[in-house]
């Protein structure tokens, strides 16, 4: 089996990641998180969340609808503009995106044409029904509450609105696992400042910084990591310039983040203006836009944290904060009615504090491995010592390292931890 390969199957087998629909026969660009999934997401929104809005003063955040008025989508260009370049094969008949022709086994080409990415919806009841679309972007959502969030709010230039949520745009080619889907979540913030070329530029630099700082100080290998300017064939319609941040996957180099500078595209489209209080000037304010894939981030964290120990054991390495459980509890022997009652006293009470889970199944060797695969960085054995002598057994994911702590300062123990 490939990385890949290996990546697809521990996500379903320990409950990542699902195939949707899977029972029919799942369904091209769409994935279900499982329960593991769900909370390495959570997590990673969090720690998103936690960096650009509540470690700031001067951002605020939004939850915006899926499904806007479709007048937004006609000014914001991208009925017209967000489009993908797409050939098709003249001998199978099957279409890809321009840029992956030499992935596929004929060569023989239509010309290129433009195909929309934007989900169509009909809305309604009586016909012909009213056609709306599922946005391509959070973004416009964010632009459009402008005017509303600094009304509503003590925000001054310059300011930051983040919002994190779904995304649905029609690939043409959807693969490489979550990698491009057609239903997404994206963590934005987009940020307001004075029109200057210098002083917007000197944002720009500082958020690819901010931005980058988050994947390493999550543990994301240094080695992996690299910004890609956005070559003019590459650009979106609304970018004046921009920038990725990419991840080495095993299938090669590719976006993970997008850093954009919006220049006043996006106010000017929606008629937007700012006005400062104190001085009565009014003028359209530029957008520095950070614009990361929760799930390429999900993948991406997934595949730098997989290692296979000399023995072919699989050892999750996901950053403590991010793991789904941070402490796994189990009674040394299922099947002692006085240990079990014990682990669950010990189970309970750190769940009042920590994501906890429980296994009591198999030999303490398989929970073990098991709890490394879905890569918890704790598990704690109660044990028939810990009945006398009130303690147990904690052991490090990554050291393997086994210690004896008191169940009373067991708390304090993983918070210091988790810091
Ligand atoms: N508001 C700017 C914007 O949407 P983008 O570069 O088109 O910019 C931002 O998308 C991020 O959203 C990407 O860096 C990627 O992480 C994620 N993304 C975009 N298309 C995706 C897809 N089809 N599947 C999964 N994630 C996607």
């Amino acid at each position: 089996m490939d990385t890949m390969e290996k990546i697809v199957a521990l996500a379903k087998r320990r409950g990542f990641i699902f195939q949707s629909s899977e029972i029919y026969g799942g369904y091209k660009g769409f994935w279900d998180y499982g329960p593991a999934g769900v909370e390495l997401k959570k997590n990673i929104k969090n720690e998103w969340w936690k960096t650009m809005v509540y470690e700031r003063e001067d951002v605020v955040g939004i939850d915006a609808s899926i499904v806007m008025n479709p007048v937004v989508w006609e000014k914001s260009g991208h009925l017209a503009a967000f489009t993908d370049p797409l050939v098709e094969c003249k001998v199978c008949h099957k279409r890809f995106r321009e840029d992956q022709k030499d992935t596929h086994e004929h060569n023989d080409w239509t010309e290129t044409k433009t195909f929309n990415l934007m989900t169509e919806i009909l809305l309604g009841t009586t016909e012909p029904k009213e056609l709306s679309y599922l946005r391509g972007e959070i973004t416009q959502g964010v632009f459009v509450n402008f005017k509303n969030v600094v009304d509503s709010t003590r925000v001054k230039i310059p300011f930051g609105i983040a919002q994190v949520g779904k995304a649905f745009r029609n690939e043409v080619t959807p693969g490489n696992f979550t990698f491009r889907s057609r239903e997404f979540e994206q963590m934005e913030l987009e940020y307001f400042v004075k029109p200057n070329e210098k002083t917007s530029k000197k944002v720009f630099e500082d958020f690819k910084e901010t931005r980058m700082n988050w994947y390493k100080n999550l543990g994301m290998n240094i080695k992996k990591l690299h910004f890609a300017d956005h070559t003019p064939d590459k650009i979106a319609h609304y970018a004046k310039y921009a920038t990725d941040i990419e991840y080495e996957a095993p299938f090669g180099w590719n976006e993970m983040e997008g850093i954009h500078h919006r220049g006043d595209y996006d106010l000017k489209s929606h008629d937007l203006k700012y006005k400062d209080n104190i001085t009565n000037e009014e003028y359209t304010p530029w957008v520095i836009e950070t614009s990361g894939g929760v799930d390429r981030a999900t993948l991406f964290f997934l595949i730098d944290s997989y290692t296979e120990t000399p023995e072919g054991r699989v050892v999750l390495k996901l950053n403590p904060k991010l793991a789904p459980y941070k402490i796994a509890v189990f009674p040394l022997l299922g099947n002692k009615p006085e240990l079990t009652a014990k682990a669950r006293e010990v189970y309970q009470d750190l769940k009042k504090s920590f994501v906890v889970t429980w296994d009591d199944r198999g030999n303490i060797g398989k929970r073990y491995a098991a709890q490394d695969e879905i890569g918890t960085p704790w598990c704690v054995t109660v044990d028939f010592d810990s009945l006398k002598d009130k303690s147990v057994t904690v052991r490090d994911r990554d050291t393997g390292r086994q210690e004896r702590i008191a169940i009373d300062k067991l708390q304090e123990y993983f918070e210091k931890r988790l810091k």
